[in-house]
């Protein structure tokens, strides 16, 4: 490639995990771009030595933090070190460049998930994928504080984490956008299929932006004990509700692979399960995908369930069942020549892995001649579609006497423990540094940049007085805040109380045990309440809250509840333009939010859907506090549907299809966003016959639409047969001969009085 000195002299460095860079390695043809990439991944694996090749599938301890994955590089032919995990499920996790150079972080995955919005799913990723080239373009580190290493951003990428949020405990819920999980379309695998869409962009030369894995791949949602747990899942759970939304984001996304996670299924454990990783994945979904580990679960083989009896058995096991690549523990680069000559494995199924790997890399243009050179990070559109995301992700759950919008120019309090945090919005999994606004935050966390929902509220209050005290602590007995609190909110016309959870209460290791507010939160806000004063309770939290008490009392005064989930960077600015009317854009909850009980009700080890009072709106038999989809707005909306002709084509046993048209019009005076969704149940006659469980109800299509005040907003549903089916013992898709049910409703189904519902035949 020819590049002339003066735009060569203004550009960072090359990139020195770039191969391919050297005179004598230009020569050889691996390096040649007119040959095909098999040709060229042929001629490179074909050079290696089996001690290189081990070296190139698992971490390098000298090279870097071993859960950070540098996998040995082969000097001799100019190829350099590659460092494969940089964590990509908010923002991409890397250190900031300078100040106002950081990462765009993006609201908790929750707030993503509640949007139901396919299109800001996919600018998600599209930033994503721009700043993940653009930190490795410069030349750029993961972690400031790794100064000993030179942990360049790759642009390798793990996240979307899209284990469902199976339960409220889960310690990663914050990861999480919801509980759906059903193959077509659904909420978590769409979610992931857009975003992997938007991360892997390819450029004008053809290659994708970044490489994107998927994570915990699968049947992961329990902290304790999480490297040695096997859980009992049947077929129909496992096709249904584990493994579903990686299928579809696989399959149409063509997500680069996943990364197996700690847990075992049925003794299995996840990064040695030839089934799930073998037969399904690389058999079925994608050939070309690649597994790697979590951190250090090659090393957990050695314990239970499966105890292998030796370093070389261990390594061999997690190779022959379907891993590619090791990361946090080192027995791949280290034991797999012994496992060789002990015939625990092979040197072609090495060679296999590092194929598979390295022609990765090729598709990434690791072996060309660097292409993009933009340095995009923070840009101006970057914090559009950021912000853009955070304002469609808030969930309003009640709003009596409409006393929201609140009115700019008035007393307000803004009281509670989360109204002046600033790091406890964050969810799990931001950037290395989420903002460097001056030198002291270099080098740490820092987090001056978060803007606080007591700014966000004082910023939008223009020309009334805002107050703020937190009164109580997120978890403490201290109770020397609450009378200047109680006073602040007692002078207050209004009252914002913001209440919820952090990472001291959730976080990756840390499951809850209750799910109740924590500390005294409960009951300050009952003092609150009890002042009279119209008050809006915002959450924020990953996992749900279980506010019984806050939910079910008569209130003296008006009352609303906002559920902002991890507003993180920028998402309580979008909070407080939402809260004052600037915006009319809620979501819908992507979580069932259940009644306190909930926890003594279903053991978090129980990973059975379906039993005793089953799990999430799918099997759910209680009464939850807010069911999956509910979701009000500032306006009123009304919903029809009309269905056209069933059509059947080709001969009479052709696949039927059903097509619906809805109309949703907004009969209020603002302009407001509003999701349709569809959800399917079989009829009774189905159901009284099967050997298996069934969905009470499944969400099988979704669509947000915007409405003008006066106008209505139309939305054609188009569905096949496929729709109706559903997940039988041995976990295959069949469909029933029967009468099938199907409801449109504007978000949860059966709260509306125009749920419009459909009786199909198949
Ligand atoms: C680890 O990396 C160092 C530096 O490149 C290298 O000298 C060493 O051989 C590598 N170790 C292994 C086991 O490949
Ligand atoms: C992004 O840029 C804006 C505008 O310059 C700045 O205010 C903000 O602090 C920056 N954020 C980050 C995380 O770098
Ligand atoms: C799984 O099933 C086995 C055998 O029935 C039982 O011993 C074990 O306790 C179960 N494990 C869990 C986590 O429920
Ligand atoms: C696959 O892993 C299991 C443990 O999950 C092990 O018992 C089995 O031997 C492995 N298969 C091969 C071919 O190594
Ligand atoms: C939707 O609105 C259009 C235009 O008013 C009307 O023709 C159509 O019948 C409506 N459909 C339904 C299902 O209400
Ligand atoms: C969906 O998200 C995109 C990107 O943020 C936005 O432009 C669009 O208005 C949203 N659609 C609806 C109906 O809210």
């Amino acid at each position: 490639m020819m590049l002339t000195v003066a735009a060569v002299a203004s550009l960072p460095p090359l990139p020195s995990y770039w191969a391919c860079t050297t005179s004598e390695s230009l020569a050889l043809p691996f390096c040649n771009t007119a040959l095909s990439i098999d040709q060229r991944v042929d001629d490179l694996v074909g050079r290696l030595t089996l001690a290189e090749k081990v070296a190139m599938i698992g971490p390098n301890g000298t090279l870097g933090n071993e859960c950070a994955d540098h996998t040995t590089g082969v000097p001799r032919l100019g190829v350099p070190q590659w460092m494969w995990l940089t964590e990509t499920n908010t923002a991409v996790n890397s250190a900031c460049f300078k100040p106002g150079v950081c990462a765009t972080t993006f609201p908790g995955p929750m707030n993503m998930g509640a949007s139901f919005n396919r299109t800001s799913w996919r600018a998600k990723g599209g930033v994503l994928g721009s700043e993940m080239r653009a930190f490795h373009n410069m030349n750029w580190q993961r972690n400031i504080g790794d100064q000993q290493h030179a942990s360049l951003i790759a642009p390798t990428g793990f996240g979307p984490n899209i284990n469902i949020a199976r339960d409220p405990r889960f310690g990663r819920s914050s990861e999480l956008p919801g509980e759906d999980e059903r193959e077509d379309p659904l909420l978590s695998g769409t979610y992931a299929a857009e975003m992997v869409s938007g991360m892997q962009e390819k450029d004008a030369q053809g290659h994708p932006k970044m490489l994107a894995y998927l994570k915990h791949f699968t049947a992961y949602s329990v902290e304790t004990n999480r490297g040695h747990d096997s859980y009992n899942i049947s077929l129909h759970d496992l096709h249904e509700t584990y493994l579903a939304q990686y299928e579809l984001a696989f399959l149409s996304s063509g997500a680069s692979g996943a990364m197996c996670s700690y847990n075992a299924v049925n003794g299995v454990p996840s990064c040695a399960n030839d089934y799930v990783l073998n037969t399904l994945l690389k058999g079925k979904w994608q050939r070309d995908a690649i597994i790697t580990t979590d951190c250090g679960a090659v090393s957990n083989l050695r314990g239970p369930p499966v105890n292998a009896p030796s370093p070389e058995h261990a390594a061999a096991w997690a190779l022959n069942n379907g891993t590619d690549i090791e990361m946090g523990s080192d027995l791949f680069p280290n034991h797999l020549m012994s496992a060789v000559q002990k015939g625990l494995t092979t040197e072609a199924a090495i060679t296999a892995a590092v194929r598979r790997t390295q022609r990765q890399l090729f598709t990434l243009g690791r072996f060309d001649p660097p292409t993009s050179r933009h340095t995009t990070i923070n840009s101006t559109e970057h914090r559009q579609v950021q912000y853009e995301a955070a304002l469609q992700g808030l969930v309003l759950l009640k709003n009596d006497a409409k006393m929201l919008p609140l009115r700019a120019g008035s007393r307000i309090a803004v009281v509670g423990p989360q109204g002046s945090a600033k790091q406890g919005l964050v969810s799990d999994y931001y950037g290395d540094e989420i903002c460097w606004t001056d030198d002291k935050c270099h080098g740490t966390d820092c987090f001056d940049c978060i803007v606080s929902i007591a700014e966000a509220v004082s910023a939008q209050n223009v020309g009334g007085r805002t107050t703020t005290a937190k009164g109580v602590d997120v978890d403490s007995a201290d109770t020397s805040g609450i009378n200047l609190a109680l006073k602040l909110a007692a002078e207050a016309e209004v009252v914002v109380l913001a209440l919820g959870i952090d990472k001291s209460i959730e976080h990756e290791g840390i499951d809850r045990v209750d799910t109740s507010l924590p500390g005294l939160q409960e009951s300050f806000a009952l003092q609150v309440l009890a002042l009279g004063k119209p008050t809006v309770l915002v959450l924020t939290n990953g996992g749900a809250l279980a506010i019984d008490v806050l939910v079910s009392r008569a209130e003296p005064a008006p009352y609303a509840i906002v559920e902002a989930f991890n507003p993180n960077q920028i998402g309580a600015a979008a909070l407080g333009e939402t809260l004052f009317g600037g915006a009319n854009r809620w979501g819908k909850l992507p979580v069932t939010m259940y009644e306190h009980a909930f926890i003594s009700k279903k053991e978090m080890t129980d990973f059975d859907m379906s039993s005793g009072v089953g799990r999430t709106y799918r099997y759910y038999t209680g009464m939850p506090l807010y069911p999956f989809g509910f979701g009000l707005s500032y306006t009123q909306f009304h919903l029809t549907c009309q269905a056209s002709a069933a059509r059947r084509y080709g001969t009479p046993a052709g696949a039927a299809n059903y097509s619906y048209a809805c109309n949703v019009t907004n009969q209020g005076s603002i302009s407001g966003d509003e999701v349709l969704m569809l959800y399917h149940s079989v009829g009774d006659a189905i159901r009284a016959q099967l050997d298996h469980p069934a969905p009470r109800r499944a969400l099988i299509d979704f669509q947000r639409l915007s409405v003008v005040p006066g106008a209505r907003a139309s939305h054609q549903f188009e569905l096949s047969e496929k729709d109706l089916m559903i997940v039988n013992a041995n976990g295959e898709k069949v469909l029933y001969p029967g009468e099938h049910h199907l409801v449109f409703a504007r978000g949860a189904a059966g709260v509306n009085d125009d749920d419009a519902t459909f009786i199909v035949q198949a």
